[in-house]
């Protein structure tokens, strides 16, 4: 049967406030694409063509819609589902059980991005059938994630953000079920933080005696909900961008691989790739450093931006200091004159004005 695809969306973002007041944590942009895109392309060229995106209520999940519309610009079929309340991955889960019905399907949480897609491991749980495929990874600091135990090739205990990890395979946030993981869902108690964890429902299905098999991902995989994993989500995809010019440049110079989209203008600049800038920009009298993604619409002038995010339609002018690490909103002015500090690193949401005197 052909597989579906779930796409988790929903939650309020809190890690990245404030850009998350005015809009969806899975918006933000990587590398100059939406965090939620890379989710639902991975699902495409895994083969999945019905996509069903939950979304919290209200703005953020409006603007989900909005972007990502009917699925039509994927050549997918696209649809969604309200979450009323934030209670948690299961919970998610199950508010998709119509839209999925009998189909095997992926669960993908909107905010995880894995640079080898999950082509392979799709063909492994069509091929092998489990009850459920899980994705896992070593990292450094297991505490931060739900961490499985194996014995073999056999998943034996998954627990939520244990405090003391028995070992450091993180799951991953996507995960392959058939139907009957809705019945499980449906039977759990909240969790300590009082969420329905997709992490017991698994676990559920292994204390039953069900088939639970492991894929151990080795290429990166990235979880964006963190500011600073944002930047380095941004630099692991920069790193392989295809350089590309279409906009003008005038007595300025580029280095590396470096992509300028449409309409924009560069006039005495220097950009030292990796670097992405959107269409529409406006950059004079600037550096821009590895690292930075420059959204459309920006006007950077006498300013020097390294290692950062910048989104729609913001506009930076006149630092003394160059802006390293930062993430920056959509439409938020940020002018200088004589500034003391000798870095910046900021955090601020869209529409803010900051000035530095
Ligand atoms: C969720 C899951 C966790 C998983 C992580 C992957 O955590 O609960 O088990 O390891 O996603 O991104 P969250 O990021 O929602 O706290």
């Amino acid at each position: 049967m052909e597989l579906k695809g779930l796409i988790l969306a929903g939650g309020a973002g809190t890690r990245l406030r404030p850009l998350t007041y005015s809009s969806a944590k899975q918006l933000v942009p990587v590398a100059n694409k939406p965090v939620l895109f890379y989710g639902i392309e991975a699902m495409r060229d895994a083969g999945i063509r019905d996509i069903t995106i939950v979304i919290s209520p209200g703005q953020p999940g409006m603007e989900i819609r909005k972007r990502a519309g009917d699925g039509s610009q994927w050549g997918l079929k696209v649809g969604y589902v309200e979450q009323g309340e934030a209670l948690g991955l299961a919970h998610a889960v199950l508010t998709g059980e119509e839209a999925i019905g009998e189909s095997p399907f992926v669960v993908y949480l909107g905010d995880n991005l894995l640079r080898d897609g999950i082509q392979t491991m799709v063909e492994q749980f069509k091929s092998s059938q489990p009850e459920a495929l899980i994705l896992l990874q070593h990292v450094d600091d297991p505490r931060a994630f739900g961490v499985a135990e194996l014995d073999g090739d056999r998943v034996v205990q998954l627990t939520e953000k244990p405090s003391e990890p028995r070992s450091d395979l993180a799951l991953v946030g996507v995960y392959m079920f058939q139907p009957g993981i809705f019945d499980v869902c449906r039977s759990l108690e909240p969790s300590p933080r009082g969420e329905y964890e997709i992490t017991e429902a698994i676990q559920a299905l292994i204390d039953q005696g069900k088939r639970v098999e492991p894929h151990v991902v080795t290429g990166w995989w990235k979880d964006t909900g963190k500011w600073e994993d944002m930047l380095e989500t941004n630099r692991l995809l920069l790193d392989a961008i295809e350089p590309q010019v279409d906009g003008e440049l005038i007595d300025s110079r580029i280095e590396g691989r470096v992509s300028v989209g449409e309409g924009s203008t560069l006039e005495r600049c220097q950009v030292r790739g990796p670097v992405a800038i959107g269409a529409g920009a406006v950059l004079k009298d600037a550096y821009i450093g590895p690292y930075s993604a420059i959204a459309d619409g920006c006007q950077i002038e006498r300013a020097e931006i390294e290692n950062s995010i910048v989104l729609e339609n913001s506009k930076i002018t006149d630092l003394e200091h160059r802006l390293e690490g930062s993430l920056i909103g959509r439409n938020v002015v940020i002018g200088g004159q004589n500034s003391k500090p000798r870095a910046y690193r900021i955090l601020v949401g869209d529409d803010s004005k900051i000035g530095i005197l």
